[in-house]
């Protein structure tokens, strides 16, 4: 049942250079559906790995604190609680977690440019997509794993069957695989639909997940909330004969999926009108700050911003420009929009009274950051879980 169309979209991380400003962007109709049978929820249109990671990928994990420290809190975590020999992690990125266990680790990471950021951390990296076929060779290299992790990443895989079955070629007999991911019952609950772009192809809940795993005799064990990314889930699973006991935490969690009725159309149905007034809000907000000519930037050029400003029709009459820290986005245009990214130093917002927070996840660290300006009375617009202006 499709219960979201968030209208025409760009692909979220192509950010268009200056000069290529005039190209013709691939566009898509974003349609958010819900399985009844399956309870999973992913959109429509699926794209390949191919089209969407490539050597010239901007994003980079280690763009913010909140993120190393959420990889340095499980390194150590995996450090005290699990004996292994060697780790491997699924789409490594710049090696923010990897890291932490330097010459046995291995990563998995397809796009180049960014595979080369965790080479420079003296990690070993495959550069290529995560198939069965690598699982073979990974696998008559380097042997069985006993933990695997994997952040943000196999929810952006189209096939899941290939996902799984090539997980459990390396898996081994009592290994730990870990996977995190944003909450679906967060995402329903706070009403950021922007969870929602073509490289999240599928949003998990606990619900959804164990049902996958079932057909690949895999078992989740213990389940963690976390607050990054807006709400996510942290996953470990076993191999379903494996000795380790499955956790309370799973109980409870999926109670709690089922007191909101996420196994129900209904919970999908409401959440798709809550979205349009969402828009309606966001809309008025910024049609109010344009018509009083005041000045509106945007802070954190995330793809999860494309899909609001795409969905909205904000453009640049109504944010002059967007901060952003990563130096693959800065002098680059927001998919879709035709607002250009600066750079971001420590005095960006001396002056500015209104940013739209395109970061809102990291809304707690981004407000420590610019507690300065925050008190000389700038103020940040959100969209979740209702459009809002937020200051001091
Ligand atoms: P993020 O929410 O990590 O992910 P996605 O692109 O998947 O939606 O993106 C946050 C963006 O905000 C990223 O481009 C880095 C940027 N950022 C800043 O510019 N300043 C900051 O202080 C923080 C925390 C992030």
């Amino acid at each position: 049942m499709i219960f979201l169309n968030l209208g025409y979209q760009p692909l979220a991380n192509r950010y268009k250079s200056l000069n290529s400003k005039k190209k013709k962007e691939i566009k898509y109709k974003l349609l958010v559906n819900f399985d009844p049978r399956t309870k999973l929820v992913s959109i429509k249109r699926k794209f390949s790995s191919k089209i969407m990671f490539n050597d010239s990928y901007p994003y980079r994990s280690s763009m913010s604190k909140t993120m190393v420290n959420n990889f340095k809190e499980l390194a150590l975590k995996i450090k005290r609680k699990f004996i292994y020999k060697k780790v491997l992690e699924i789409g490594c990125n710049d090696g923010a977690f990897l890291k932490h266990f330097n010459d046995i680790a291995l990563g998995v990471e397809p796009c180049g440019n960014i595979a080369k950021l965790a080479e420079k951390k003296k990690i070993k990296v495959i550069s290529d997509y995560w198939t069965k076929k690598l699982a073979n060779k990974i696998k008559s290299e380097y042997g069985l794993f006993d933990i695997i992790y994997s952040a943000n990443t196999l929810t952006h895989i189209k096939n899941l069957n290939d996902v799984f079955k090539s997980i459990n070629l390396v898996l081994n007999k009592n290994g730990v695989l870990i996977i995190e991911d944003p909450s679906l019952l967060e995402c329903i609950k706070k009403n950021t639909y922007d969870q929602f772009y073509n490289e999240h192809i599928y949003v998990f809940s606990l619900i959804s997940l164990s049902k996958i795993l079932k057909k690949f005799n895999l078992r989740i064990f213990k389940l963690e909330n976390l607050d990054v990314h807006g709400g996510s889930n942290r996953y470990y699973i076993c191999k379903n004969n494996s000795k380790i006991r499955t956790h309370q935490s799973i109980k409870n969690g999926l109670k709690k999926e089922l007191k909101f009725s996420l196994d129900k159309q209904t919970t999908y149905k409401k959440f798709g009108l809550r979205v349009k007034k969402s828009k309606r809000l966001l809309l008025d907000i910024f049609e109010k700050l344009r018509l009083k000519k005041n000045k509106v930037i945007g802070y954190g050029a995330s793809a999860k911003a494309v899909t609001i400003l795409n969905y909205c029709g904000i453009t640049n009459k109504h944010i002059e420009y967007f901060l952003d820290t990563t130096p693959e986005k800065q002098n680059k245009i927001l998919p879709g929009t035709n607002i250009l990214i600066k750079k971001y130093t420590s005095k960006s917002l001396s002056n500015i009274n209104y940013a739209f927070l395109g970061a809102w996840n990291f809304k707690n660290e981004i407000f420590k950051k610019e507690n300065k300006y925050l008190k000389k009375g700038c103020k940040f617009i959100t969209h979740a879980p209702m459009p809002k202006i937020v200051g001091k």
